[in-house]
């Protein structure tokens, strides 16, 4: 119930093996194994890596670029994301100060927030989330770091396999949580590709309206991580994205489950 009424739990100072954070997380639902399995931790598939550590090959242990824009997990699947459960091993500290926090917006207190004609107008559109469009834009965006002397991402090359697990998903942008039946926008800059239904240009300026809408200060929150900390935060009710202010040496170690949710509506 505090999980749900609040959107974001923090459980602090844990020390978990990948078992227990299975066996917790399981208790919420069915857990996923992410499309990407390189990055899954060995022998535990449902533990997805997220890390900017290289191993001995000079290959990333993890997702390098988890949550560079704001998303849903897994908001491209049929059957999105209900919750993540991130746990934190190694955070990145710089004289002191912590980086690489995570930001979270409430995509329920935004429907909340929006005037009635909004609601109306959004009320029965669709949008369409892409896996595809992601990948595209993450590479695109790699491209113009790495233009700028960044640190360079080693690029993940979509298979036909992995194309066929992740075809493109029609979703309504209101939709009613399954647990609380509060309603949320569920369109996110990530993922989203266009909205269905709509001349292109018309729909690309309301997608852009919602998205800039929905990370308005007033729904949002920061965490700033520990080392130990468990947070998990709900998929339908929020939206995240991650905060890229460290670089190695600066090591960030994170181990993340999915729970599965419902078709949304
Ligand atoms: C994610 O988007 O799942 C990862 C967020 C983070 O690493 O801060």
């Amino acid at each position: 119930k505090a999980f749900f009424d609040h959107q974001v739990v923090v459980f602090r100072n844990q020390k978990i093996t990948p078992e227990q954070q299975i066996a917790f997380t399981r208790r919420f639902g069915v857990l996923e194994q992410h499309v990407r399995k390189e990055h899954r931790l060995e022998g535990y598939p449902e533990i997805l890596i997220v890390s900017n550590v290289l191993n001995d090959q000079g290959k990333a242990i993890g997702v390098e670029d988890a949550g560079r824009f704001w998303h849903s997990d897994l908001s491209y699947k049929q059957t999105p994301s209900l919750l993540s459960a991130l746990y934190a091993l190694e955070v990145p500290v710089k004289d002191g100060v912590v980086l690489g926090h995570t930001s979270f917006s409430s995509t329920t207190a935004a429907y909340d927030a929006l005037p009635e004609a909004m609601k109306k107008k959004l009320a029965g559109l669709k949008n369409v989330h892409s896996y595809v469009y992601y990948r595209n834009q993450n590479i695109q965006a790699q491209k113009a770091e790495q233009a700028q002397g960044d640190r360079v991402i080693q690029e993940h090359v979509l298979t036909p396999e992995h194309l066929a697990q992740v075809p493109d998903a029609e979703m309504p942008i209101v939709r009613t949580h399954p647990v609380t039946g509060k309603k949320g926008l569920f369109i996110n800059e990530a993922h989203t590709s266009h909205i269905a239904g709509l001349p292109r240009a018309e729909g690309d300026k309301l997608l852009k309206e919602i998205c800039q809408h929905i990370i308005k200060p007033e729904f949002r929150y920061e965490h700033q991580w520990q080392a130990g900390d468990l947070l998990m935060w709900d998929n339908v009710a929020l939206q995240h994205k991650a905060n890229f202010d460290y670089r190695l040496p600066l090591r960030r170690v994170m181990h993340r489950t999915t729970v599965r949710g419902t078709a949304p509506f």
